[in-house]
């Protein structure tokens, strides 16, 4: 597996990396669906790029689902579908937005019997987890970890009704976001170490991680990238390690 790291100029990486011309999905952020014109857009304008035909994958109904739907039921549904795709019998490539890495990876990892995925190029993707609220910000009160804490995040209720849950990972309470966090600790394998979901993350031909600069949305942003903060502090931002998976 390639690990290419880029700043920015999306357009122009997307635009070497989609030459393959193998068919490509595109799972969209929070709050957005695969009909809303940006999404539509962004689709149209990568296939037109690539000449490779790219669908839109919607879980539910989009919006809603992606903020309350947890992330094992998101997955399950973009899996069963995907499977349902001849086109994609050969392989394909995913492009995540923001949130939608995590159901791109889920997808890598978790989706037995899918069509093979060959790439996985990643625009903002909270891969290592999010300190924040997402779309909430940077903001003190977003991050302000009494106030994250006193949302009970790592609940078993919390956790079943509000996707986000499943990929905040509070620097201050680690050992309840091993115990309680029902899903970013099981794509990272970071507690039961599953070989079989390494095996498949790292069958990848390339993992593109695309960073952005100005990111205020992901809280640190070098998450897209795989970097978090230290175990117990909300200090300066550690790089990725070199076992991701
Ligand atoms: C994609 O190409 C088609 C056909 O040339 C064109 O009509 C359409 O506007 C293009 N879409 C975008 C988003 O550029
Ligand atoms: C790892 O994941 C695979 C695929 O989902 C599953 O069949 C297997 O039982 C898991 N292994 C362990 C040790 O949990």
């Amino acid at each position: 597996m390639k690990f290419t790291l880029f700043f920015i100029n999306v357009l122009f990486t997307l635009h070497s990396i989609t030459i393959y011309s193998l068919p490509f999905v595109v799972f969209h952020g929070i709050s957005d669906k695969c009909s809303n014109g940006g999404i539509t857009h962004f689709t149209e304008l990568l296939s037109n790029w690539s000449g490779s035909s790219g669908h839109c994958i919607e879980i539910g109904n989009g919006e809603w689902d992606s903020w309350f739907m947890p992330f094992p039921k998101q997955i399950d549904i973009a899996c069963q579908k995907l499977k349902k795709m001849s086109e994609l019998s050969e392989g394909y490539n995913i492009i995540g937005l923001s949130q939608g890495n995590m159901v791109g990876r889920g997808v890598i990892e978790f989706c037995d019997d899918g069509p093979p995925v060959r790439n996985l190029i990643s625009l903002a993707g909270p891969h290592a987890g999010i300190a924040s609220i997402p779309l909430c910000g940077s903001g003190i009160w977003c991050i302000l970890e009494d106030s994250l804490l006193k949302l009970a995040i790592y609940s078993n209720f919390i956790q079943a009704h509000l996707a986000p849950a499943g990929y905040i990972k509070i620097p201050t309470d680690i050992a309840n976001y091993r115990k309680g966090c029902k899903f970013l600790p099981v794509l990272n394998n970071e507690v039961h170490r599953n070989s079989t979901y390494k095996k498949r993350f790292a069958s990848l031909e390339n993992l593109v991680l695309i960073m952005f600069e100005k990111d205020e949305i992901l809280v640190p942003k070098q998450t897209s990238w795989f970097g978090y903060y230290p175990d117990g502090s909300f200090s300066t931002v550690l790089p990725a390690q070199k076992d991701i998976s």
